[in-house]
């Protein structure tokens, strides 16, 4: 997984789709300037509207960090945040849990998955609630564009930073901030990857107006979600209730949820409650 210098796409291409999450779109003034051949692993960008400061540190860059909470965050993302589930997440958590909901190998889906973003034909993918970076490090070697990993969860870019940094990957960039607030420009990206957290988000339907305002018109979206089970009520509703992991209650209230947000499905796939899709904006 090793990327060339002069293949390095430019610093300011990547600089260019940020907008500023809380004043949606106005411009961010960086504190390098953006003509850099690769970007830093540190300094800052101020929003040219509420002039709110938001800083690189060891190459994530945090729309959070000093700014009021503004959505739920649920135990299931809690979880998420908790290093020992960390420190398993990608070798064990993630194709276990995968093949307990599938019956399907986590690996032989994740290739296909990626296949379906086409990393070579993007300039702009974001891959959002990355986690450790399954998805991202893979695509950022796949690709002469930007790869951007988004996460709620610092511990958990803070891995994918790790990973990344041990492939030798430099035109990746992890951002810290919310799927319901995302800080970019209106049509901006090329293509967005959002695997096993869109039922996580504490509104879905905002993480998917929000999807569909920043992808570009040609752009795609493929995702993996998760249906409810037809069995187990009471483990169903302990997922539900006491831990908020969330299910899509049927493909056709998946796609009915993906309508009003104008996004359009094309492909579709499911084994048992695992189901995946391609979507692009109507
Ligand atoms: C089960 S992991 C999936 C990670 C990776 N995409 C994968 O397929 O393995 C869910 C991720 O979603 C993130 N997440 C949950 N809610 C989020 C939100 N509102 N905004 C951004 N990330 C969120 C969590 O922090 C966690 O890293
Ligand atoms: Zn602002």
């Amino acid at each position: 997984m090793h990327l060339t210098s002069n293949k390095l796409p430019s610093v300011e291409a990547l600089t260019s789709l940020f907008g500023c999450p809380h004043c949606k779109g106005a411009s961010l003034h960086w504190s390098f300037p953006v003509s850099v051949r690769s970007l830093p692993d540190d300094g800052s960008a101020t929003c040219s509207g509420c002039k709110r400061s938001y800083s690189l540190q060891n190459g994530i860059l945090d729309f959070l960090a000093g700014t009021q909470q503004l959505e739920v965050i649920t135990p299931f993302q809690r979880l998420m945040q908790f290093p020992p589930v960390i420190a398993i997440y990608e070798k064990y958590w993630r194709p276990l849990g995968f093949f307990v909901a599938s019956s399907s190998s986590f690996r032989q889906f994740s290739t296909h998955l990626i296949k379906r973003v086409d990393p070579q034909k993007r300039r702009t993918i974001l891959d959002l609630a990355c986690g450790p970076g399954v998805f991202a490090c893979p695509m950022a070697a796949q690709t002469s564009g930007w790869v951007i990993g988004f996460d709620l969860s610092l511990p958990m870019l803070q891995q994918a930073r790790k990973k990344a940094d041990l492939n030798k990957l430099r035109n990746i960039l992890f951002v810290r901030g919310s799927a319901l607030s995302l800080p970019f420009r209106n049509d901006a990206l090329d293509a967005v990857l959002c695997t096993g957290a869109l039922h996580l988000f504490d509104r879905p339907e905002a993480g998917l107006a929000e999807i569909a305002r920043t992808l570009s018109r040609e752009g795609h979206l493929v995702c993996q979600t998760t249906l409810k089970p037809r069995h187990w009520a009471g483990l169903v509703s302990f997922l539900e209730r006491v831990i908020r992991f969330g299910f899509f209650a049927s493909i056709e209230d998946l796609n009915e949820k993906l309508r009003l947000a104008g996004i359009q499905v094309e492909r579709q796939w499911s084994r048992r409650i695992i189901h995946a899709f391609q979507a692009r904006r109507l």
